[in-house]
């Protein structure tokens, strides 16, 4: 089928990639001249598993084209996908101006039947406001008879594993009430849902409101384990133990009940602050999605309120290791990533910060790169030289099982932060090394 995706980002990007790679006719537009030309050459601009190959051998067999052009893109695609941002606006609701934009761009090209998929994550009525401003910009032309649709598609892929999410999606919520809509939809899909069915068909209205709730949920879990590890430092207990003595119970799960340094990226944050914000819009007080972000905003700050608590409120001049800096591994994102209000905390007192991350070294030198209090090492053991301690902010594999020794060298002292509760306590205690992590005692030194 002929697909066309504005916005190439971590999901237009990875979405258009994984429909080439079972023979859709994907063309891919973008505003971001620079990005465009990069994809031309073969550059990939995000870190993906698995993504930097499946671009290039799709984009060589011309699966895959990348262009600037909203009139190419309009006319190539029998569906239309919007995947462009919706970052918060200052109040916290979704700013749907970059939605609205491509909305109009349709609008102005449109010549032939098509059906608009919405993929972005965005409020409850966006549809609406699509079919809106293309309807509209229709009339102007006088070519208010062209059919067009609009579909409420979410993205549930995650950052890390995008690649694999899409190709082996769990579900696919399409949200239509027109049966012939379905029926395309349906087909565009069908390789993705040969196993078993992974379609869940509902209205608009509620496809636009499950992926919110979807982020709102997983959110909650994050912040209520932060919230019981924080009970747990305080009455003496392990918040590891408690993790594993709850995920046991089959209703609550293994899954996303770590303790750590709170959640960041581009989603749930800005996601759990435009749902509080349209539930606002309909006199409903979000009490539990405000507790949670309020939670999350403070739990980015444990983890620097023990290193300062640790140095008796003086850090002037320390140095402190730090190792990753995206949001979560697997991804080069920065987005709200915790280790951000880490960094900024250490400078605010005096600081430095010796900085490693496998993928997201570009990225912070692009966020940060001018400070002299930054500084970007090329290996995870450069990073510790000379350092007071070390701080573990992303649970990248390769910082899983460090060889102990060669940080209690390179360290001024054995001394270690982990927001992401990597190691085991007693076994640090052990090996001479001072350990603070999230929600579990601090072991004293044998
Ligand atoms: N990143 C995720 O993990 C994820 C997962 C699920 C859903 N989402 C949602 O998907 C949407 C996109 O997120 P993202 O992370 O891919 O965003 P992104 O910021 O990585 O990419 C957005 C792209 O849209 C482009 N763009 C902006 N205006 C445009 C226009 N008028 N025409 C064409 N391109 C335009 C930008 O240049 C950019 O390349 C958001 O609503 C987000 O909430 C994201």
């Amino acid at each position: 089928m002929k697909v066309t995706f504005f916005g190439i980002g971590y999901v237009g990007l990875v979405q258009a990639t994984v429909f080439a790679e079972v023979g859709h006719e994907v063309v891919c537009v973008d505003i971001d001249e620079d990005k465009i030309a990069r994809l031309n050459e073969g550059f990939i601009p995000i870190y993906e598993p698995g993504l930097e190959g499946m671009v290039r051998s799709n984009h060589t067999a011309g699966r895959l084209k990348f262009t600037n052009s909203m009139a190419d893109g309009v006319a190539h695609g029998e569906l239309l996908f919007i995947a462009v941002g919706t970052p918060p606006d200052e109040d916290g609701s979704a700013d749907l101006k970059y939605i609205l934009d491509v909305a109009r761009s349709i609008g102005r090209h449109l010549t032939q039947p098509s059906i608009i998929v919405n993929k972005s994550t965005v409020p409850v009525g966006t549809a609406d406001l699509v079919r809106a401003e293309i309807a509209a910009e229709l009339q102007e032309r006088g070519l208010n008879d062209i059919a067009f649709d609009v579909v409420s598609n979410p993205e549930f892929l995650k950052e890390g594993s995008a690649v694999a999410d899409c190709t082996r999606p769990d579900r696919i919520v399409i949200g239509t009430n027109n049966p012939k809509t379905a029926a395309i939809m349906r087909e565009l899909y069908a390789p993705f849902n040969r196993n078993h069915e992974k379609i869940i068909l509902m209205d608009v209205r509620s496809a636009e409101l499950t992926k919110y709730a979807a982020n709102g949920m997983l959110a909650t879990k994050i912040s209520f384990m932060n919230e019981i590890a924080a009970i747990a430092e305080e009455v003496g207990a392990d918040i590891e133990s408690v993790r594993q003595g709850i995920g046991s119970d089959p209703r609550i799960g293994y899954h996303f009940i770590y303790a750590g340094a709170g959640y960041g990226g581009s989603c749930f944050p800005k996601d759990v602050r435009a749902l509080i914000h349209t539930a606002a819009n309909v006199n409903i007080d979000a009490q539990i999605l405000k507790a949670v972000e309020s939670r999350n905003k403070s739990q980015k700050q444990v983890l620097f309120q023990k290193i300062i608590q640790y140095f008796d409120d003086n850090i002037r001049g320390k140095v402190f290791a730090v190792w990753g800096l995206s949001f979560k591994p697997n991804t080069d994102d920065m987005r709200e990533a915790p280790s951000r209000d880490l960094l900024e905390a250490l400078w605010e007192n005096g600081a430095v910060a010796q900085v490693y991350d496998p993928q997201a070294m570009d990225e912070a030198q692009r966020i940060y790169g001018s400070r002299d209090d930054f500084i970007l090492c090329g290996t995870k053991e450069a990073a510790l030289k000379n350092a007071d301690a070390l701080v573990v902010m992303t649970d990248w594999r390769v910082f899983k099982a460090p060889d102990f020794d060669v940080i209690k060298q390179m360290l001024k002292q054995p001394l270690i932060f982990d927001g992401r509760n990597l190691y085991e306590p007693d076994r640090l205690a052990q090996r001479g090394v001072t350990y603070v992590s999230i929600g579990r005692q601090v072991v004293p030194i044998c």
